[in-house]
């Protein structure tokens, strides 16, 4: 099975886990903005098909051969720039509220840190599902481009729209000017509840100007820095992102922030020098050590190149590749660690085994790709704080206070029990 099936896929209605606050006014001087977790299906989770919106974010196949079998079928054709951008949704994301224009209207947007742009839909796309898209023919202050976009998928999918000009407001900060993509059409594939994708990475990725980086050169922020604290399914996945700061309040107490150079300002490239799983090191030689990894919000999984994925799966007892996809024993203990700048972060087992499979088996959390680095997902962020530092181009992280990730019933158990039966894929 090729990973065109994502195109086909119709979608129900994603669920919103949470109401959506509108963001608190600021009493510590941080612009706050509440996230909540959406998903599709009714809550039931599908890994296989957050793994491949993630391959078609970042234009991968599942592993080399398949890459080098299916050539350029894969990979996006896309015009805007940079094959490296996507508008594809994810289908479980953490998303706030934002306000575009004026008068505002509010949409839904994931805060995705792996792509640069501001993608918005339309009252005019007649085939986008977002349940409050923008129109901006009610918007005063929008200006239109006179650029259209487009991006094709190798899959056959595609979005198109034009690009424009208004006012963006997160909480209490606007910013006049920002640069939008207004989504037209697209195909099927991409709908979801979701209005948009608010991209954080840089905007080098893609040529543009991020909502942030607006904000630091119009100084708007303090500091040119944005953290995540991602919730879990057990505390309802709420979260929060702080513009402009960081909360150690989140932090478990007596851990300070761990920084780690950008290496390549385009997305959030970091050097991950060494992996654990149970207290087993990655002996030098099973992969490129160190190793490139993306800091991702807006992937679910750890998706890594093959040889490492296989190492990982190795210190798993009973964990198998059954068709192409990797799964692990739903229960276990075997934590993993990523060790940034000497410090150990880690990820414990029930993050790690994801939703029924069948034999006491769950589809895992890490899976492979055609690539040669490591894109580090929620299922890592949601256990760690992470500190976005545009201005010094460095990411920092933080084990999370352990009363904030404490987990009943278990996430893993949730998902297993959402599940239900073997994937008819699979
Ligand atoms: C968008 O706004 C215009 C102007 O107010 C209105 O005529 C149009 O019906 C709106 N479109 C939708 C889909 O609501
Ligand atoms: C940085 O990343 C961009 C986009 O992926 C790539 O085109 C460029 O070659 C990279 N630069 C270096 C020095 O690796
Ligand atoms: C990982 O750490 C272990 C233990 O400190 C060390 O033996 C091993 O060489 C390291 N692996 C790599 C790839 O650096």
């Amino acid at each position: 099975m090729r990973i065109t099936t994502v195109a086909s896929i119709t979608l129900a209605t994603a669920v919103a886990i949470v109401a959506n606050a509108d963001s608190a006014t600021p009493s510590d001087g941080l612009l706050r903005i509440p996230i909540s977790r959406s998903e599709s299906f009714h809550g039931t989770p599908n890994s296989r098909r957050l793994w491949y919106s993630t391959l078609r974010k970042y234009g991968l196949s599942r592993t080399k051969s398949e890459m080098e079998s299916e050539a350029i079928s894969t990979m996006p054709l896309g015009d805007v720039g940079s094959d490296k951008e996507a508008t594809s949704q994810p289908f479980q994301q953490y998303y706030g509220l934002v306000k575009i224009g004026t008068p505002p209207q509010t949409v839904k947007m994931q805060f995705d840190t792996g792509s640069s742009r501001f993608v918005v839909s339309t009252t005019e796309c007649a085939i986008c599902t977002g349940s409050t898209s923008f129109n901006r023919t009610q918007s005063s202050t929008f200006r239109p481009g006179v650029m259209p976009w487009k991006i094709h998928y190798g899959d056959g999918s595609f979005a198109e729209g034009i690009v424009g000009e208004d006012k963006v407001t997160l909480g209490t900060i606007s910013v006049e000017s920002q640069q939008l993509n207004l989504v037209l059409s697209e195909s099927a594939g991409f709908d979801d509840d979701i209005d948009g994708v608010l991209g954080l990475s840089f905007g080098a990725l893609s040529g543009s100007t991020t909502v942030f980086e607006n904000m630091m050169n119009k100084d708007l922020v303090d500091k040119g820095i944005f953290s995540f604290f991602l919730g879990k399914r057990s505390i309802n996945g709420g979260g929060e992102v702080i513009f402009g700061g960081m909360d150690m309040e989140r932090v478990e107490p007596g851990n300070e922030i761990t920084y780690t150079p950008v290496t390549n300002a385009t997305h959030w490239n970091i050097d991950v020098q060494n992996f654990s799983v149970n207290g087993v090191s990655l002996s030098t030689g099973t992969t490129t050590s160190p190793l490139r990894s993306i800091v991702d919000t807006g992937t679910t999984l750890l998706v890594g190149p093959e040889n490492w994925v296989t190492w990982y799966h190795s210190q798993i007892k009973r964990s198998r590749k059954f068709r192409k996809t990797w799964v692990v024993p739903c229960k276990g203990t075997s934590s993993l660690g990523v060790v940034v700048e000497g410090k150990t972060f880690s990820v414990p087992y029930e993050d790690l085994a994801r939703e029924y499979i069948g034999f006491g088996l769950c589809f895992s959390a890490v899976q492979s790709s055609s690539a040669d680095y490591l894109i580090l997902g929620d299922v890592f962020l949601k256990n760690n704080y992470v500190v976005f530092d545009q201005a010094e181009k460095r990411v920092g992280f933080a084990p999370l206070k352990a009363e904030t990730k404490r987990v009943t019933p278990t996430d893993s158990e949730d998902e297993v029990m959402a599940s239900g039966r073997m994937q008819e894929e699979l």
